[in-house]
């Protein structure tokens, strides 16, 4: 019998609860994730000068994204991280260069000025609190990055990637029909594309 929308939302937060404990545990037990991580994703995308790739700047534990955006910054990669406008808005991505200065934003996570470039980007690296073999995620529970994900694929094709620890996976993420599915996953143990 399938859940109603209720139940998988209930569903949803029991979950996320959990994961948050089992991420904090493993960024605190794999300091090195980051690091691994960033070699795979640099070892699997092809670079070329005209993509724009997104990426998030870091809240709590999720994985760091540092050792990713310098190494696309030296490849002459042009790189983007988001701002939250209206809470029930998309995302708008920014262009961000090494070392421009971020503002707080309302939610708390570092953010490019409103003044910076608006980029479209081809490849959005997507933070995670879990994820599943078909490339279902869990987020915070805002569903930004289902809006995002959305409207950027009514546009134009685009690859997501889920960026995370290997540890974040779970046999099966609760789904509903806005939730968008991620083209890739990362770890700091691997990668896997999904087809479509
Ligand atoms: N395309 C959409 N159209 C309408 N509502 C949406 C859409 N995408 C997300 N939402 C809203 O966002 C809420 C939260 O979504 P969900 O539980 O999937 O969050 P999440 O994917 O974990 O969060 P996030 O993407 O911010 O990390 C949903 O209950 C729904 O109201
Ligand atoms: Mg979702």
């Amino acid at each position: 019998m399938s859940s109603t929308p209720v139940e998988i939302s209930s569903q949803k937060k029991a979950l996320r609860k959990k994961l948050l404990s089992r991420r904090a545990a493993l960024s605190q037990a794999q300091p090195q994730a980051a690091q691994e991580a960033a070699r795979i994703c640099l070892s699997l995308l092809t670079l070329d000068t005209d993509l724009v790739i997104a990426a998030y700047h870091p809240i709590g534990t999720e994985l760091h994204t540092e050792f990713l955006l310098k190494s696309l910054w030296y490849k002459g990669i042009r790189c983007a991280l988001p701002r939250v406008g209206d809470a029930a808005g998309p995302l708008t991505f920014h262009l961000y260069q090494q070392g421009d200065r971020l503002e707080d934003s309302a939610f708390g996570v570092a953010e490019p000025l409103a003044s910076a470039a608006v980029m479209d980007p081809d490849v959005i690296i997507v933070p995670l609190l879990g994820f599943d073999k078909d490339g279902f995620r869990l987020g915070y529970g805002g569903g930004f990055y289902d809006r995002t994900l959305s409207g950027l694929r009514r546009r134009k094709r685009i690859v997501a990637i889920g960026y995370g620890f290997a540890g974040q996976e779970v046999a099966e993420i609760p789904r509903e029909d806005h939730d968008e599915p991620l083209d890739a996953i990362v770890t700091d143990q691997g990668a896997f594309r999904l087809e479509r």
